[in-house]
């Protein structure tokens, strides 16, 4: 089976290779990226430590024959950025040419978009290229994994438990953790309102920490995991359940933006979006997420068709 990164030099897409490299249906990666000698070196690296895979230096027209494309690539990475959405105005430039040419080469791959902010950019490339919807998942794991080791932070769990505690809503800062979905062992595990309020200072510190390091380098180890997962799931032909950006047509009460919600995937892109039971709070919360989203989505995409 055939992938391609678009993006495969920088640290996410890098990442994202290596791992891919550990799944045995995955036999051929095409990397694209602008910037040559670091594609070169990561490619001359990868294909000592795989000689039974074909990884290659490609071009758009390598695209063709892909059954996943993934987008990692973006303008360089600062942390000193208050939101994700200050990347948008250059990676919406970005993404004017990823979509022509997956377009062009590779009209029926699924998507798996990661750059950010995930959320537009996954809607740019509904609206301004005519892909299926069922094409197109933004990646947003990670808030769900922050929520859990945050969670097992404050509450004390072990690392032997398993915890479950899914984020829905924007890749952003508005994003919607549903504490009323929290299991641990797979059994419903409650969180009083002030424990609720110290998980998400916990995760606000972290981010606090992430970026005082001060190193513009994102976290490329835990989306390539995250993203890994996801691809063993799909292309060892299995239905998985997992969270993810993904354009509504009246799921939750709302039309025609992209956002996190959970849904159903295949390697044939998005089966279904899941009608999870919400608190009222968490829905009220998730419909404000939305307009955050739609608020930035209307200056760059919205316009008749
Ligand atoms: N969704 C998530 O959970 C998540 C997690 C981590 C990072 N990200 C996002 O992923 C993106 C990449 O992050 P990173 O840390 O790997 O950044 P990076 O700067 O290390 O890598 C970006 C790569 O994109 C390449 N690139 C730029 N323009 C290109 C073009 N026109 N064609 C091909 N390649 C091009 C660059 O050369 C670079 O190698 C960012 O937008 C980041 O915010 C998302």
């Amino acid at each position: 089976m055939k992938l391609s990164i678009i993006g495969g030099a920088g640290t996410l897409g890098a990442a994202v290779a290596f791992r891919l490299c550990q799944n045995k249906q995955v036999n051929e990666l095409c990397l694209i990226d602008v910037n040559e000698p670091l594609l070169m070196n990561h490619i001359m690296d990868l294909q000592n430590a795989y000689p039974e895979k074909t990884i290659y230096k490609g071009s758009y027209e390598d695209l063709t024959g892909s059954s996943i494309v993934i987008i990692t690539a973006g303008v360089p990475n600062r942390n000193d950025v208050k939101s994700r959405t200050e990347f948008l105005e250059g990676n919406i430039m970005l993404f004017n040419e990823f979509g022509k040419y997956i377009k062009k080469y590779s009209e029926s791959a699924f998507i798996i978009t990661a750059s950010n902010p995930v959320d537009v950019l996954n809607y740019y490339l509904y609206r301004e290229f005519g892909f299926k919807k069922s094409q197109l998942l933004g990646y947003t794991v990670n808030d769900s994994r922050r929520l859990e080791h945050s969670i097992r932070k404050v509450m004390s769990i072990s690392e032997e438990k398993d915890v479950f505690s899914p984020v829905i809503g924007e890749h952003g800062n508005t994003q919607v953790p549903l504490f009323s979905l929290t299991q641990v062992n797979g059994k419903p595990f409650s969180i009083d309102a002030d424990k609720q309020i110290a998980i998400r200072e916990e995760i606000t510190n972290w981010f606090i920490d992430f970026n005082r390091l001060n190193i513009n380098r994102t976290t490329g180890w835990a989306t390539a995991s995250g993203i890994g997962k996801i691809i063993d799931g799909i292309t060892n032909e299995e239905k998985i359940e997992t969270v993810g950006s993904a354009i509504l047509e009246g799921e939750y009460g709302i039309n025609d933006i992209s956002i996190g919600v959970p849904v159903s995937i295949s390697l044939n892109g998005i089966e279904s979006i899941q009608d999870w039971k919400l608190s009222n709070e968490e829905l009220k919360h998730f419909r404000q997420s939305a307009e955050t989203i739609r608020h930035l989505i209307e200056p760059y995409i919205l316009k008749e068709v």
